[in-house]
């Protein structure tokens, strides 16, 4: 069934695991994370960006991850990851979303409290967690292009943390989006301290293209969940690209698909079974 992220969350931080937050981008990425988390007993977040939203639209991923989860046996929860507006937010809320992320880090920390704070008092009488960002997260996501990392200072967080009311917090610690051009220099110590004075479960973003070893740091360092994009797009258009270059003559899309979901569940069990978070349920 769908549940919120915010006993998942809580749950992870005092088991000292992460929760696995994997962005789909289509039925086959829904159906192969929801079946990676049965076949792991793991609980799950699934996540769609506001690009993500714009090629389908809030209501159909919805649709999709809830039908998707309606048998499932595991607790899952669909996420608005990264959202940019007020506006995207609540119709997210609407739409069904049982998480939601509002992203202002890119803007001054007086304007991102704001922000942060004004779609928290339109989630909290909804009983929907919310998860802000404060520091910066590397390299691209979606259309908005980074300027670079921007390490999260613990003072600034416990405030940020304080007056919005954010259930959870994206930290930045040396990771970026996408796959890393340049080796990463993740400060693990800095989670560490930030764990010691934040009360609320730390998310780890741009996980795609650390090794496991560098994840397993930063999970017992104190981070709760962990987001996967571009890896999962990887794995899905390789598995697409190979099938089509075998069998040139095929014309079916379950064809295809089937191996794309195949390759997107195999990753995501790796990524779960680093995280932690495997037989949890
Ligand atoms: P990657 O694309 O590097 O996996 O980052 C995922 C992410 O942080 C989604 O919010
Ligand atoms: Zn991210
Ligand atoms: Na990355």
């Amino acid at each position: 069934p769908l549940t919120t992220s915010k006993q998942m969350l809580l749950d992870a931080q005092k088991g000292g695991y992460a929760v696995g937050a994997f962005n789909a981008e289509n039925m086959e990425m829904v159906q192969a994370i929801i079946a990676a988390a049965e076949e792991l007993r793991a609980p799950v977040m699934i996540q769609t960006t506001p690009g993500t939203i714009k090629y389908a639209g809030v209501d159909l991923y919805y649709a999709n991850v809830s039908a998707a989860a309606k048998n499932a046996s595991v607790p899952v929860a669909i996420h608005l990851d990264h959202g940019n507006s007020y506006e995207l937010a609540v119709q997210a809320l609407r739409a069904g979303y049982t998480s939601i992320m509002i992203d202002g880090s890119q803007e001054v920390l007086e304007k991102n409290i704001a922000i942060t704070k004004y779609v928290v008092s339109a989630c909290a009488p909804c009983g929907v967690p919310v998860e802000g960002e404060l520091g910066k997260v590397g390299g691209k996501e979606d259309d908005t292009e980074g300027s670079g990392v921007n390490y999260t200072d613990p003072e600034q967080a416990v405030r940020f943390v304080a007056e919005t009311g954010v259930s959870s917090l994206a930290v930045g610690v040396g990771t970026a989006h996408g796959i890393y051009q340049t080796k990463p220099v993740l400060n693990v110590e800095l989670i560490a301290e930030l764990r010691k004075v934040l009360a609320v479960p730390m998310v780890l973003h741009g996980a795609s293209g650390l090794t496991d070893k560098d994840i397993r740091n930063c999970v017992s360092c104190g981070i709760c969940k962990v987001n996967f994009a571009t890896e999962l797009r990887i794995a899905f258009s390789d598995a697409v690209k190979e099938y089509l270059h075998q069998n040139p003559a095929v014309f079916d899309p379950k064809k295809y698909g089937a191996k794309a979901r195949e390759a997107v569940k195999k990753q995501v069990m790796e990524r779960m079974k680093i995280c932690g978070c495997d037989g949890k349920v």
